[in-house]
């Protein structure tokens, strides 16, 4: 703060938005960093790269933040869907693929790494190797995630992440574009910044996504804790899994042996109904919201049951990401909590189950 007081440049692409980059780009093992001002328009001007016809497919998940298909929508293109998996939050590449095989109008493919759990982007290579369509991965939750020896955010067309102040890394509101292409930091830049290339000369269409310097001020603070904070939300997470994982009315997922983890969502899934024909998910959020936790149904509805959708076609065959979406429960995890607090929650969600 106290260096952005002396520059007296408070936004513009100042020094300090220029040192986050660098240190973003050795942070995440990535080439090419460009910080904007959320998540959202990262994802925007990053399909914008893409040059693509208006009305394109883009082939999407239907189990994400909103913000995943509205920026599809917004830059002008069609959001398609596939199912997930069963058990799976992540789409699956074969099933992109052979629908990608079926459906030769899609454009381009948008995955998300959900919870930083890393998707499988070898598989989503072989897409782009075999069929020639960029994977542009939404990589909101996926900072400090990885798979592949450090490799994640080099794999694709470009990754977009957040850095809301929900985020394990966050610079109150910004986001980023990351890529190994120098041409797409090019292009985002120009963007960013109303498309000016120079005082007097306007080489593409822009917004105003730039991120100020006081957020890249915060970034530099939190990136700094990051590897500490990290560790706090593994301690968190630990207890939870201690406390749950033998409660054979959840689902847990667990992250992969041999790639780092971000802690940063400890989702859990509930399945099944009630007598009276009430979520038992649903039960256990009110239940815990009277004792004082809040959790999140996270997200809930899938995107294509939002009422924004309705009377279009997608909601059909769409089930395994609706059933998903209404078993899901994201349980509090932050750097700040003790284990005492995550010993307490949990014994809400043992008791709850034990005499509901
Ligand atoms: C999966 C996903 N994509 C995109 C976004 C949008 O990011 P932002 O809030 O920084 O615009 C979010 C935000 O929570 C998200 O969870």
């Amino acid at each position: 703060l106290k260096q952005l007081e002396e520059s007296r440049s408070l936004t513009n692409n100042g020094v300090l938005v220029q040192q986050l980059e660098e240190e973003l780009s050795a942070f995440l093992n990535v080439k090419y960093v460009s910080v904007v001002a959320n998540g959202t328009l990262a994802l925007m001007l990053a399909l914008k790269t893409l040059d693509l016809e208006v009305d394109s497919n883009i082939l999407t998940t239907p189990f994400s933040f909103i913000a995943t298909t509205s920026s599809i929508l917004w830059t002008n293109l069609a959001a398609k869907y596939i199912d997930l998996p069963k058990n799976n939050f992540n789409l699956d590449p074969c099933q992109v693929k052979n629908y990608i095989q079926k459906n030769p109008s899609v454009k381009a493919v948008v995955p998300v790494h959900c919870y930083g759990y890393a998707c499988d982007v070898e598989g989503y290579q072989e897409i782009t190797e075999d069929l020639g369509i960029p994977i542009l991965y939404d990589a909101a939750h996926a900072f400090g995630a990885d798979c592949h020896c450090g490799k994640l955010f080099q794999y694709g067309y470009a990754s977009v992440l957040s850095f809301h102040a929900t985020k394990v890394f966050h610079t109150l509101e910004g986001g980023a574009v990351v890529s190994s292409s120098s041409q797409v930091k090019k292009r985002v830049d120009l963007m960013r910044n109303f498309g000016f290339e120079d005082e007097v000369t306007i080489s593409s269409l822009g917004v105003n996504a730039k991120m100020s310097e006081l957020h890249a001020a915060v970034g530099l603070i939190n990136l700094g804790k990051f590897k500490e904070q990290n560790q706090r939300r593994k301690l968190i997470s630990e207890v939870y899994r201690l406390r749950l994982s033998n409660l054979k009315e959840l689902d847990i997922p667990v992250p992969s042996h041999n790639s780092e983890f971000n802690y940063s969502y400890f989702p859990i899934f509930v399945p099944g109904e009630t007598a009276k024909g009430i979520r038992k998910r649903d039960k256990l959020y009110s239940h815990l919201k009277s004792k004082g936790i809040l959790t999140r149904r996270y997200f809930y509805p899938s995107i294509p049951n939002f009422d924004l959708f309705s009377g279009v076609e997608i909601k059909s065959g769409l089930i395994n990401a609706a059933n998903i979406a209404g078993q899901v429960l994201c349980l509090p995890i932050h750097a700040d909590m003790t284990a005492s607090d995550a010993e307490y929650i949990a014994r809400h969600i043992v008791n709850f189950f034990v005499a509901p």
